[in-house]
């Protein structure tokens, strides 16, 4: 008898799903904004523990909290040495979108927000925005195409006639 047999365990890997992930920050209030006017997320719950302010968020109504903003987010984190768009230690956040009109609503929510940058890329298996939270955390919004192209592939694009024209995609110039 194998030792993992003993232990009871079995050579499949345990059932499990992705429910939440927590951010440490600096600002939990602008935060908490950003959160729920841009992105939509409801505040389900708040207050403390364990030493830290917290904020329950969640865009799901079976889920008590997608989201949770703890304090305690350390000043002066260093960028990311490849590309300072994507976090030192979170390279993304990523979200469906339920296709390219809710994209565009995003984007001119962002747009209102003044949020900066907004980087969108084509990659092929998803049409993306990158753009940061107030904190710099990089998050991605992204419509799903309807067929599979290998990854990687990034593909800058740019939008033409300015940005409040009905959005028109090109190839970007190459750098
Ligand atoms: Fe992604």
């Amino acid at each position: 008898m194998s030792t993992s047999t003993v232990r009871g365990a079995s050579q499949r890997p345990p059932r499990l799903r992705f429910s939440h992930f927590g951010l440490s920050v600096q600002d939990i209030d602008a935060m908490e904004r950003f959160y729920s006017d841009v992105m939509g997320f409801t505040v389900t719950d708040r207050g403390q523990a364990l030493g830290f302010d917290l904020v329950f968020l969640s865009r799901n109504p079976d889920d008590h909290h997608q989201i949770v903003l703890a304090t305690g987010k350390p000043a002066n984190i260093p960028p990311n040495t490849v590309n300072p768009i994507f976090g030192p230690a979170i390279n993304q956040i990523s979200f469906w979108m339920d296709g390219l009109s809710e994209l565009r609503l995003l984007h001119g929510k962002l747009l209102d927000a003044g949020v900066k940058p907004i980087t969108p890329i084509d990659h092929g298996l998803a049409w993306s925005l990158y753009f940061p939270d107030p904190e710099g955390n990089n998050l991605e919004a992204f419509v799903d195409p309807p067929w599979y192209i290998a990854a990687p592939r990034a593909t800058a694009r740019i939008r033409t006639g300015g940005p409040r024209s009905r959005p028109r995609w090109r190839r970007a110039p190459p750098a």
